[in-house]
């Protein structure tokens, strides 16, 4: 593999039973990067995730991570990556100081880096409590603090801000982005289309397990911004969409000349948009 290549899946379905989760998807994650995985429920997101991680075998096609095959992954990778999904695995009656310093001990990580990741997620005042008067938001970063301890490659986070009140979930952003610029690559999967646009370089739009669009969120909304529209915003206080048409320009421009618009913003779809116009149903389902 490429040496920033970490993560490199090719033609990978899977079946359950008689479900085909998966179907033929492909994709590749460098160093430093944000991918996120965007698609409804039961798109295939977790089992993307459990394949590359080693806890399924896909049913054919290969993933390799960090430049093994994931079906012969040894408990070593968990070394090199981490997880953070629905089941957190803390330990409730133990203080979240202590959750940190067991795995601390297992990855030989130094105490002071306990200190430091608790204040990265904002924790560091609560260190004493057990993991179990934790409020939900909190226990999420307990949960994100102790997969970046040892400084994964590779951080995989299925639905990272489910459920969490939007301030927390933006403190979880920037402590996203803070670890991308440490050259951490990140695989999360999300149906929050804010979150991937905001946060990811490179989307993949799940939809009943195949991958139905790929790019950049900004690449992806201009390619799909095929009804041009402006909103204006007048000092009147009306507001008013126009598409573009050549007798709406001319209009725009006299109100311009006017003086009559107080803002003007062109209105492109957003990855919401997109993967209505991709698949005809919603992310939020
Ligand atoms: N262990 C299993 N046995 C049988 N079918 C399964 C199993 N796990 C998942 N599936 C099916 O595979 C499909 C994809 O499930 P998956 O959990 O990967 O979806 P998801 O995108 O993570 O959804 P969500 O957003 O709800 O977490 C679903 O239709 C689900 O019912
Ligand atoms: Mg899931």
């Amino acid at each position: 593999m490429e040496q920033n290549v970490l993560l490199q899946l090719t033609h990978i379905s899977k079946r359950y039973k008689t479900e085909l989760a998966l179907k033929d998807i492909g994709m590749t994650l460098h160093k430093g990067e944000i991918l996120g995985f965007l698609g409804p429920s039961g798109a295939g997101k977790t089992t993307t995730i459990k394949i590359i991680t080693g806890q399924l075998k896909p049913t054919s096609g290969e993933a390799k991570i960090l430049g093994t095959d994931s079906s012969n992954l040894d408990a070593s990778i968990y070394e090199k990556i981490g997880v953070v999904s629905d089941n957190s695995g803390i330990y409730e009656r133990m203080s979240v100081w202590q959750n940190l310093s067991i795995f601390a001990k297992i990855w030989r990580v130094k105490q002071s880096r306990i200190e430091e990741v608790l204040k990265q997620v904002g924790l560091y005042e609560h260190r004493k409590k057990p993991a179990a008067k934790l409020s939900k938001g909190q226990g999420q970063r307990l949960v994100l603090a102790r997969a970046v301890l040892h400084k994964p490659k590779i951080l995989f986070l299925d639905e990272p801000t489910g459920g969490l009140d939007p301030s927390t979930a933006v403190s979880i952003h920037r402590m996203l982005t803070d670890l991308k610029k440490e050259g951490m690559a990140i695989f999360l999967t999300t149906h929050n289309m804010e979150e991937a646009t905001k946060l990811c370089d490179h989307v993949a739009l799940l939809y009943q397990g195949k991958i139905v669009e790929f790019g950049t969120p900004k690449e992806l909304c201009l390619k799909y911004n095929r009804k041009k529209e402006y909103r204006l915003l007048l000092h009147d206080g009306r507001e008013e969409t126009f598409g573009q048409t050549p007798e709406n320009v001319q209009k725009i421009a006299e109100w311009m000349q006017q003086d009559k618009i107080e803002s003007i913003h062109s209105c492109e779809p957003t990855l919401e948009h997109v993967f209505l116009q991709v698949t005809g149903a919603s992310l939020n389902v």
